[in-house]
């Protein structure tokens, strides 16, 4: 058990279930030919699922770019106005697949999706490490599930509860 922020979390996925898990989603991957893909992973939180997962992807010719999802307040009209960090080059006519941590509501896949689809890409595959079916309210297939896990908050492995516990090498959920 460990504390974070005063909150007392369990070990919930150990270290070897995640690599098992990474090694079996990145068979997937290779195995469904998607050509000269690009992947995108979400920061912050994917940074340890993406590292791990690229290195078991042998798909030819595979990029990786990392974005970041920001908000900010747009002129009176718009309000609330999303927009990708670090999407730097043209993506035009790309395969791309999402890397992501965790799939909660959905809502910020979809605000991701929205904004890539903007930019002319030639298709986009999800690939997330853990999602949460009884949060999700979105109609996005993913394509790529880790593990589906229940409702609960859970810590660890880039996951972070207030930006803290991105670096325990194991998933924690928090104890009742
Ligand atoms: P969404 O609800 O699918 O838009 O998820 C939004 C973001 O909330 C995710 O990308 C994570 O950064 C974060 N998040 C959702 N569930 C958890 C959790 O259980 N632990 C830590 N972060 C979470
Ligand atoms: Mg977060």
């Amino acid at each position: 058990m460990i504390t974070l922020h005063n909150k007392t979390f369990e070990v919930f996925i150990p270290e070897t279930e995640i690599s098992a898990i990474v090694h079996s989603m990145a068979n997937q991957v290779n195995n469904s030919e998607i050509k000269n893909p690009l992947f995108i992973a979400v920061l912050n939180g994917s940074f340890l699922f993406a590292a791990d997962i690229m290195r078991k992807i042998n798909i030819p010719n595979c990029e990786i770019s990392f974005i970041k999802l920001s908000s900010y307040l747009g002129t009176e009209t718009k309000g609330e106005v999303n927009e990708l960090i670090g999407l730097g080059k043209n993506i035009r006519n790309r395969n791309i697949v999402i890397l992501e941590d965790i799939i909660d509501t959905g809502i910020t896949l979809e605000k991701i999706i929205l904004l890539l689809e903007k930019e002319e890409v030639a298709d986009i595959k999800v690939a997330t490490l853990l999602f949460k079916p009884e949060a999700y309210q979105k109609e996005i297939e993913i394509d790529f599930i880790g593990k589906s896990i229940p409702n609960d908050f859970v810590v660890g492995y880039g996951l972070d509860y207030d930006e803290i516990g991105r670096n325990l090498p194991h998933i924690y959920k928090l104890k009742e």
